[in-house]
């Protein structure tokens, strides 16, 4: 069976500003979260003012400087869309400013005028694990409900900017990564309670609201979704204990979708905060922001993962703390392959919400050989992403309205649980090492032309 992937597929790929840009203190950009979590985000926060070190992002692969050589290149392969983030820090460089920063602005301009250049639509996520830095430090992050305002306030200013530029627009990426050690994607402290961190996600789901609404006021034609990890689990066993256990973990992503789709937080989790006698301040005015409901569903899918009663089996290996799939091999990074389960989870959420889903991540962290002549042969990557694409064009067959894929990430850049640019994924090659070395020249991949023939016959070469 032939795979008909819709006339109108966005076909692209997914960048994240501190992954990618460098300029880490330029054009008065202010210091972010990102720029201080120095061992990826799953590192503590540390004052980069008060510590003299340097961090591979301050360069990363210096996109800052080099986009129009790596959007060239993306058009190349003929993407149709570029997910990009905006760094909240290049906007307001210490988040509570009244005034933005003109240069920080004119940035985005510059690399959307080159996208429309090359016909390449922007999807673009407003904050992609970073925020400024002073918001942590003085206000104590997404703890503080002055963060609404300052995020709102923030969004309406770039949507004001680029509202004749992007169509597209995500709030944050992988929302449901806040709920994870060290709690960095809402700035509070490891020591941080339960209630706490709830709240600050409250905060964080009020303001993505908040946002949405803005968007629909401002920009009628413009569509805005949120952005998952999503972490589908299956259960380890068929006993019931264990299915029900699978269900529950479950729970603990989609309940952003939940409030982020429906408008309303879900019973389950009424049900979970009473349990642990977690009070959150939830005002009538939340309330009434939480109703203003996203246009479509985005979310990143590496790998699925098993959840069982038996505590003594959960362990450490995978991004979060799963229980391995004994079905299943494993990347060199220790994330389980399972194509099949992007086919489920496209399924499940689109069941779930009805509304159009955006694959904005999808693809294989690696280590890359360059051979004697200057290729790269990167088969296993291909392999990888043709046998996830090929159960994307199943979902749709099963009748599931998908928007797009953007790969992660189409050009090799640091990656963001452990700040190594050894664990590549682009189709293009950067020469830049883990120290800091290299040349930063961009090569094609052997998965550069895969890429670019899977796109040019819109899946028929999957
Ligand atoms: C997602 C993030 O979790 O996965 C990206 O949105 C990240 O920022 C990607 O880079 C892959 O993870 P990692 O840790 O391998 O870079």
């Amino acid at each position: 069976m032939s795979i008909q992937f819709p006339n109108h597929f966005l076909w692209g790929g997914a960048l994240s500003a501190n992954q990618v840009e460098g300029a880490y203190l330029t054009d008065g950009k202010g210091l972010s979260t990102a720029d201080c979590t120095i061992a990826g985000i799953f590192s503590d926060v540390v004052d980069r003012n008060a510590v003299d070190t340097t961090a591979i992002k301050d360069v990363a692969i210096d996109f800052y400087h080099r986009y129009p050589e790596d959007i060239a290149l993306f058009a190349e392969m003929g993407f149709s869309c570029l997910r990009i983030s905006i760094a909240w820090s290049r906007i307001f460089p210490n988040g509570d400013e009244k005034q933005p920063n003109e240069q920080g602005l004119a940035f985005y301009d510059k690399v959307f005028d080159e996208m429309a250049k090359h016909n390449i639509e922007p999807l673009v996520t407003l904050s992609h694990y970073e925020m400024p830095y002073e918001l942590v430090k003085k206000y104590g992050g997404w703890g503080n409900r002055a963060l609404i305002e300052f995020f709102t306030h923030y969004a309406k200013t770039v949507f004001e900017r680029y509202q004749n530029k992007v169509k597209y627009w995500l709030t944050f990426n992988e929302i449901n990564m806040s709920l994870h050690e060290p709690f960095t994607g809402v700035g509070l402290p490891r020591s941080s309670t339960k209630e706490q961190i709830y709240q600050a996600i409250h905060h964080q789901l009020v303001a993505s609201s908040r946002a949405v609404k803005l968007c629909h006021q401002m920009m009628p034609k413009a569509k805005m979704g949120n952005m998952l990890l999503g972490a589908v689990a299956y259960p380890l066993t068929s006993k019931p204990e264990d299915v029900w256990a699978a269900h529950q973990e479950n729970h603990g992503w989609l309940y952003f979708g939940d409030v982020q789709a429906r408008g309303y937080y879900p019973s389950y989790m009424t049900r979970y905060f009473k349990d642990n006698n977690i009070k959150l301040d939830i005002t009538q005015q939340d309330r009434e922001d939480l109703k203003e409901t996203i246009d479509f569903i985005s979310f990143s899918y590496y790998m699925s993962c098993c959840a069982t009663a038996d505590d003594s089996l959960r362990k450490k290996g995978n991004i979060l703390d799963m229980v391995p799939n004994p079905h299943l091999k494993a990347s060199e990074w220790g994330w389980q392959i399972d194509p099949v389960g992007i086919r489920y989870l496209l399924n499940l959420l689109y069941e779930r919400y009805q509304k159009p889903l955006f694959i904005v991540e999808n693809g294989l962290g690696a280590n890359d050989n360059v051979e004697a002549d200057g290729s790269i042969n990167d088969d296993y990557r291909i392999n990888y992403m043709n046998d996830h694409l090929v159960q994307v064009g199943e979902a749709i067959e099963d009748g599931v309205d998908v928007l797009g894929y953007t790969s992660w990430a189409p050009i090799d850049l640091v990656s963001a649980s452990n700040a190594q640019i050894s664990k590549r994924y682009g189709f293009i090659y950067v020469d830049r090492n883990d120290d800091g070395s290299g040349t930063l020249k961009r090569t094609r991949k052997k998965s550069f032309y895969w890429y670019q023939s899977v796109i040019r016959s819109n899946g028929q070469t999957l």
